[in-house]
């Protein structure tokens, strides 16, 4: 690809999405300033005057902000090129100026009296066209419930990180249910096929059908409202939202209306069989791939308008039917030509995760297949897992295709203290260097949000810089200091220990997905292994509380001393397990009885107790969000359900089994803890009987329990109970000077 073939591809993008009326800018600047009364309120909220001009960006077209005023003069003065570019603008005050911080878990924003000044006009323009946020799976592991409330706060936050480019997902059920309907299917055939709504993230994306479903009415009329509540919102910042389009998945009842249409059935995916997966992939040369591509564009688009940008994942985690390259780019022209069909500036958005899972199916004559088969410029690819496995590497910059560099992070959205920090801070600009790079932006891509804060705040200011932090260790400590509003020689001490141990992973053993023992079902054969040296972890812990006297009212304090303390517990739990084992094996029943005794009646219910004491780790408010997006009591009880598949066995015997784990009270009291009591019960019993362990039938008798958890509807606590500092510090007296004495 020509160098000059690439600018015209990037310029192409440049202009895609960008209003240009005066009346966009007064309507993007407006929307600034209510955020900002929902931010701080509306008395500070007037102490800063917001503007959007286009032309503050250079012609590059780059989002650019500018700050002024401040101290004696009474306005902070923030202009942006867009509402986006303003917010961001707004956050970099609060942050840089006024040492505020603005997280999911909990906000410090107190301003100093009066607002400090900026003392010489500060302009700053991103290095790329794009921020993006989001993955098909994050709709699914955490924005599944949430209602308008919830989504005004995401947005928001959104906005503050500057982030302009994000996926829309929510209500597009409703128009393919006006699709089939107009083909011809019946109700009860689209009820079978859609899965239900926390299920709904592989449905889109071809890997799932009926799995959890079918969705109620009142569920389309509800996610349609919010649909356009979002749609509205991100773009009154500016922002571009992403709609889907067809990837050629079709419900297997298309066959009973068109019989001669030509599909392919895919192979199964996730353990699941061919009840709920082996989804039908309609044939690109079929005349029914544009037919029915374009209806659903044409009435999606026609609902709720469009920005020109569309997400399609057609080959997500499944093999295609042939590695044909002639059959790949026909297969990849088709999903294109039946957006451009509708609309003529359409741009796609492919999740580039595809390359990188299957490896060996997708070598350079298939990735050059897909990736030639769009004109150039009209393919947006993200390379999802940007930091740990990037693929613009080896395939010349997606061959000069534009992409975003994505960190992606967290798998599921476990719990659990993570971060490749190093490669995250310097991904973006080697990615920028790269030779002939068509790198366009920067993302975030979460399967869940909700945890480890501190990366996602370092990955925002990326999109921002053209050059890495140059010294993260001053960098956290600043991160730390905003967080909790002031400086504090204790939570220095003990962020830095985090960042050099649980957030400095690299290699082998590195992971943004919890495998600990607590979480996981137990066996012979777990490992215990970590890419960190766990000292580090019980250091930061007591240094924590060191400064609980100074911080206990701080909310983000408190939370991250939970957070702290159940990391600990996660590191004590593998190392009783490994104590479990170990006299198990020996046939030491003293000690297996001492070890298994201490685990399941005093470790685990100490942590969920100390989970209990926060909002943000309640396994009732979880469930009580599901709950909420109902209209009546059998719906209610059918969301909970879903919600509790979602987070154990995540399909009906287990197929995904543990995968997007949380660290709950209520689910560690009721759901790891039993099995873990099953499992030392039974260790116990086969060494009094000297009978084997079996862990095939350790599986079949633990599913009960599994699944008896799923099905149960007991309710339990959204009000936290009891003091975090109090219980953390419990958990600490009681385990830590064993630890320290090497005598757990
Ligand atoms: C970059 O693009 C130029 C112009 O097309 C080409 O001559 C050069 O070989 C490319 N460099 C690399 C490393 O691909
Ligand atoms: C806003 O500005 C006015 C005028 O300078 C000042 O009296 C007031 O204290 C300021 N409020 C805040 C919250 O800064
Ligand atoms: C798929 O699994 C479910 C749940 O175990 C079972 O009820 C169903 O019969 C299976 N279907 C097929 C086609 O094997
Ligand atoms: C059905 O589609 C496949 C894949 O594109 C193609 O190889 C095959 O020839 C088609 N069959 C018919 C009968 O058109
Ligand atoms: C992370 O680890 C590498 C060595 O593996 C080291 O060079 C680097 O300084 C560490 N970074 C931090 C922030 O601790
Ligand atoms: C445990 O995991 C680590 C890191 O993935 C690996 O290096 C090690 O070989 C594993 N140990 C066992 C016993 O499987
Ligand atoms: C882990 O850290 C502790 C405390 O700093 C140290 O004594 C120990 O040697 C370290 N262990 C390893 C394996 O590096």
């Amino acid at each position: 690809m020509e160098a000059v073939t690439v600018a015209a591809a990037l310029g192409f993008l440049l202009l895609a999405g960008a209003g240009n009326s005066a009346g966009d800018e007064a309507r993007e600047a407006a929307a600034v300033r209510a955020l900002l009364v929902r931010l701080l309120g509306s008395g500070p909220a007037a102490n800063f005057s917001v503007t959007v001009k286009r032309s503050l960006a250079a012609e590059s077209g780059l989002d650019t902000y500018r700050l002024s005023g401040g101290g004696a003069e009474a306005q902070v003065r923030v202009t942006g090129s867009t509402g986006v570019a303003a917010a961001a603008g707004l956050y970099r005050y609060l942050r840089d100026f006024c040492g505020c911080h603005v997280a999911w878990s909990s906000s410090q924003l107190h301003l100093p009296q009066p607002l400090p000044a900026v003392p010489q006009e500060l302009t700053e323009a991103t290095p790329n066209r794009y921020r993006y946020y989001q993955n098909v799976c994050t709709q699914s592991y955490s924005f599944v419930w949430w209602d308008w409330a919830r989504w005004e706060q995401e947005i928001d936050w959104m906005a503050l990180n500057g982030i302009n480019l994000a996926l829309a997902w929510s209500g597009q059920e409703a128009i393919w249910q006006r699709v089939y309907l107009a083909l011809g299917l019946t109700q009860s055939e689209i009820n079978e096929y859609f899965t239900g709504p926390a299920f709904l993230a592989w449905e889109r994306m071809g890997n799932l059908h009926s799995w959890g479903g079918p969705l109620p009415r009142s569920w389309h009329l509800k996610q349609l409202y919010l649909q356009h509540q979002i749609l509205d919102r991100m773009r009154s910042f500016g922002m571009i939202p992403v709609l889907p389009a067809f990837a050629g998945h079709v419900p297997k009842a298309i066959t009973r209306v068109f019989p001669l249409v030509n599909v392919t059935q895919m192979g199964s995916w996730g353990h699941f069989n061919c009840s709920y997966s082996c989804s039908f992939l309609l044939a690109p040369g079929d005349p029914m791939f544009p037919i029915i591509g374009s209806l659903f564009l044409r009435e999606l688009t026609k609902e709720f308008g469009t920005d020109h940008i569309y997400g399609a994942d057609t080959f997500n985690e499944m093999q295609p039917p042939s590695s044909e390259p002639a059959y790949l780019a026909a297969a990849t022209a088709a999903v294109y030509q039946a957006m451009t069909t509708v609309d003529p500036e359409a741009v796609w958005l492919l999740q580039g995760w595809l390359f990188q899972h299957q490896p060996q199916f997708w070598g350079p004559a298939q990735i050059g297949a897909v990736l030639g088969a769009v004109p150039c410029g009209r393919l947006l690819v993200l390379d999802l897992f940007a930091e740990t496995q990037p693929v613009y590497t080896r395939t010349a910059s997606f061959q000069g295709q534009p992409f975003i560099w994505c960190m992606l992070h967290n798998f599921g959205g476990n719990h659990g203290l993570f971060g490749t920090l190093e490669a995250v801070n310097q991904g973006p600009a080697v990615a920028r260097l790269f030779p002939n790079s068509t790198m366009v932006g920067t993302g975030m891509a979460p399967e869940g949000i909700g945890q480890n804060e501190m990366v996602y705040a370092l990955m925002a200011e990326l999109g921002w810089r053209k050059d890495p932090i140059p010294d993260l260790r001053a960098w956290v400590t600043n991160f730390a200091d905003r967080r909790y509003g002031g400086h504090q020689q204790g939570t220095e001490a003990a962020w830095r220990l985090l960042l050099r141990s649980v957030y400095n992973c690299s290699g082998e053993a590195c992971s943004g997905h919890n495998r600990s023992p607590l979480v996981k079902r137990p066996s012979l054969q777990m490992n215990t292994t970590v890419w960190y040296n766990r000292s580090d972890v019980f250091e930061a812990w007591r240094l924590l509380l060191t400064t609980a006297p100074t911080l206990a009212t701080t909310p983000a304090f408190r939370y991250d001393l939970l957070d702290v303390t159940r990391q600990a517990a996660q590191e004590l739990v593998s190392l009783y397990y490994e104590e479990v084992r170990t006299a198990y094996l020996n046939k030491e029943l003293v000690h297996l009885l001492r070890a298994g005794g201490v685990l399941v009646y005093e470790l685990l219910p100490a942590l969920d107790e100390v989970l209990a004491s926060d909002h943000h780790f309640l396994l009732g408010s979880w469930l009580e969000q599901a709950r909420m997006a109902a209209v009546s009591e059998a719906e209610a009880h059918f969301f909970e359900q879903n919600s509790r598949y979602q987070l154990t066995l995540w399909g009906p015997v287990g197929n995904i089994l543990d995968y997007a784990n949380k660290q709950f009270a209520g689910l560690v009291a009721d759901y790891y803890t039993p099995r873990w009591q099953l499992f030392v019960g039974t260790l116990v019993e086969s060494l009094v009987q000297d009978v084997p362990f079996q862990q095939h039938q350790f599986d079949k008798d633990v599913f009960q329990l599994e699944q008896a958890f799923v099905l149960s509807t007991k309710r339990y606590p959204s009000q936290p109970q009891g003091d975090t500092v109090d219980l953390a510090k419990k958990l600490f007296l009681k385990y830590y000077p064993q630890w320290v004495a090497g005598s757990l």
